[in-house]
């Protein structure tokens, strides 16, 4: 190769770097490309090719070796083309039959022919394809509209930007992305090394790694992508399922590795008996069977229930039960300084992952169950929860199991515990515990509360331990030279840490009430408090009698509440955070409930099957100052009709009720 053959290569890829970071940053933060998807790809693929023959030029932070723009500020939203459903759950077999019964009632004299496969215990997503490209993927978000993951969709190694072969003009595929089981295994044993936080099952880690707002974080988890349905399709017609997954292998997309026809109910309970035996042995987490329909001519005759499909089922397995020992009772000191008591059990292997704890709930409980330290018990695991202890072997007893009882002293402070009277907890009163102070600070920075990046357990350990913080207030008495002190703490984390404090001094005052861990009240409750008082004064002035006014504040809440401001520490506490100048709500903008004038006074009856929860829907109305009636009559003033709208369509056009479409609803509530 000349000389100058690798200079014109490197000036070519530099600039197609510089146009494709462009568009990147058009497509992915603005969402407002200025050039087509193919044309973006033959640049790209222009790129990809020079790095090829000239390695040199691969550059670590080159397009190719990354998807899309910085980390995006927030998801943009999409409105999926057809509504993703749920399905119908079954535990036994019987069940099953009963359906497939229904359905040759629905479908009389046809054969029926049904796939069954894996459900994938994963997190639900939608990929619109056009033209073979990927054009979005969104997450299920209410089933209407979802999150558009893309950015991080496309770090998946089974995700192809541009589908093989001659792809349909439209293709919107869905399906689960999951975190293998061995790659959540390695995830969690590299976090336990760094100090931060366990994910608690591979799909809770699934979902939490599609939400990361950074792509390049996505793509250092171990995810994967196993698709399962056809959505709208254009440009191609087919007629079942069957033909569908062959499209997807034609195309590309991974589908299930394993998938049964069957035409009787012996075959179905044969192959979901057979994927129960085999399904340990996938890479990911699979929970059940779903029994599909695969005509879709027979899917659209058997329709929907209002919730899901009358074509499909979801067969869930029994829980796995295993046999361990009780080796102790380990006590947990919770923010509010709650004893709970933990099994520490031999470690077992069960659903796919070893454990080694259980939970035991409280002491009632424990006693309840008789079981005692030493005992051999029976777990059950569901999912990837953590197990729960189900049964004592008493017959195994060899005398030596002891009785546990709940400690005079606190397992980590030492300080009296008190027992709670109006429940069963048992409780440190040691406002100084070393133990409560971790869990409140934990809880305060959490994402449901003042939402503090880089101040998870780790960071929080190490600011007790070190007593830099003595209450929530000191973490806002942090500074860079007090975070240098901590071991293993670069100059990067600690300004990104001091960067993460200073922003959460802003948050709205619903998350501060909710972090600030007041007994009872918990993140409903502080907003419908900071929508009510609109300040912290407001709500510190008030009276147990004017707390207990409001609606959802019960007598218990209102008393905690009120204790929790009329105490000294408190006050003290809430003064230094007003001196740090935290917001107390005087930044909060309150939006006054008032009804719209389209819906004021209006009646509904909904009826049919809607992309929303029925539930839901009324919520809508009723916020909008509507009334929502289960059955039409001349005052209903709109019928919502969903598909398979029956009885209720029939008298509305009767009576010459207006009738609004699902869309014509939408385009009613947005404007
Ligand atoms: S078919 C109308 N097939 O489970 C919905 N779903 O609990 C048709 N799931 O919403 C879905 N594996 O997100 C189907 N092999 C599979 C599945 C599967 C997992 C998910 C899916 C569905 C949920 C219902």
């Amino acid at each position: 190769m000349s000389e100058t053959e690798l200079k014109h290569a490197k000036a070519r890829a530099a600039q197609l770097r510089r146009e494709i970071e462009e568009h990147n940053r058009r497509y992915y933060e603005d969402a407002a490309p200025t050039i087509s998807d193919r044309e973006y790809d033959a640049l790209y693929r222009e790129l990809v090719e020079l790095e090829q023959k000239f390695p040199e030029l691969a550059l670590r932070d080159s397009p190719t070796q990354r998807v899309g723009g910085k980390p995006l500020e927030h998801f943009a939203q999409i409105t999926h083309r057809t509504p993703m459903l749920s399905l119908e759950n079954t535990y036994s077999e019987e069940e099953v039959v009963e359906w497939f019964q229904r359905l040759q009632k629905l479908l009389p004299g046809q054969e029926i022919t049904v796939v069954v496969e894996p459900k994938v215990d994963g997190v639900a997503v939608s990929l619109l394809f056009e033209n073979g490209a990927l054009k979005y993927a969104a997450t299920r978000g209410d089933g209407r509209v979802g999150d558009d993951v893309t950015q991080n969709v496309l770090t998946i190694r089974d995700v192809p930007r541009q589908l093989r072969g001659h792809a349909p003009r439209v293709l919107e595929v869905r399906g689960e992305v999951f975190m293998t089981k061995q790659g959540f295994k390695k995830l969690n044993e590299d976090r336990a090394a760094e100090g931060l936080p366990l994910f608690a099952n591979p799909r809770n880690s699934a979902a939490g790694s599609l939400k990361q707002l950074d792509p390049e974080t996505v793509r250092k988890r171990p995810l994967g992508l196993v698709l399962h349905g056809i959505g709208a399709l254009e440009g191609l017609e087919i007629e079942t399922y069957g033909e569908g997954l062959k499209l997807l292998d034609k195309v590309g997309l991974q589908r299930s590795e394993k998938t049964w026809t069957c035409k009787n109910v012996d075959e179905i309970l044969a192959a979901i008996r057979e994927l129960d035996k085999l399904r340990h042995d996938f890479a990911y987490e699979t929970d059940g069977a779903v029994v599909k329909v695969d005509s879709f001519t027979q899917r659209e005759k058997a329709g929907f229930t209002s919730k899901a499909p009358r074509w499909a089922i979801a067969y869930k397995y029994e829980p796995e039960r295993v046999e361990t020992k009780l080796l102790d009772i380990l006590l947990q000191v919770g923010r509010t300084g709650t004893l709970t008591p933990v099994a520490a059990l031999e470690p077992v292997f069960v659903s796919g992952s070893t454990v080694a704890r259980a939970t035991l709930h409280n002491e009632e409980e424990i006693a309840r169950k008789d079981i005692r330290i030493g005992d051999i018990i029976v777990i059950e695991k569901a999912g990837e929860v953590i197990p729960a202890v189900v049964e004592v072997k008493r017959e195994r007893r060899t005398g030596s199991e002891r009785v546990f009882k709940m400690p005079e002293r606190c397992p980590t402070c030492g300080g009296s515990v008190m027992r709670d009277p109006e429940q069963v907890a048992v409780r440190c009163i040691n406002a100084a515990c070393p133990a409560q102070l971790r869990r409140r600070l934990e809880h305060f920075a959490s994402r449901g509360a003042m939402d503090i990046e880089g101040l998870g357990e780790a960071m929080v350990d190490q600011l007790v331990s070190r007593e830099l913080a003595h209450d929530v207030s000191g973490i806002y008495k942090l500074d860079a030279e007090k975070l240098a002190t901590i071991p293993r703490t670069g100059e990067k984390s600690i300004t990104n840490l001091l960067a993460a404090i200073e922003q959460s001094k802003s948050r709205p005052l619903w998350r501060l009430l909710f972090g600030l861990g007041i007994l009872h009240v918990g993140a409903t409750a502080s907003r419908t408090l900071a929508e009510h008082f609109h300040t912290l004064d407001n709500l510190m002035n008030a009276s147990a009698d004017e707390l207990q006014r409001i609606n959802e504040i019960g007598e218990v809440m209102a008393a905690s509440i009120h204790r929790f401001f009329n105490d000294e520490q408190n006050d003290a506490l809430i003064e230094r955070l007003r001196e740090s100048g935290l917001n107390f709500g005087e930044k909060d903008k309150y939006e006054p409930k008032t009804a719209d004038e389209k819906f004021a006074g209006t009646t509904w009856v909904i009826t049919g099957t809607l992309s929303q929860p029925r539930e839901e829907i009324a919520e809508l109305i009723l916020a909008r100052g509507g009334k929502v009636a289960a059955s039409v009559s001349k005052k209903t003033s709109y019928v919502l009709a969903g598909d398979e709208a029956g009885g209720k369509l029939e008298k509305a056009k009767t009576l010459g009720v207006r009738i609004l479409s699902e869309s014509e609803f939408r385009e009613m509530l947005n404007h």
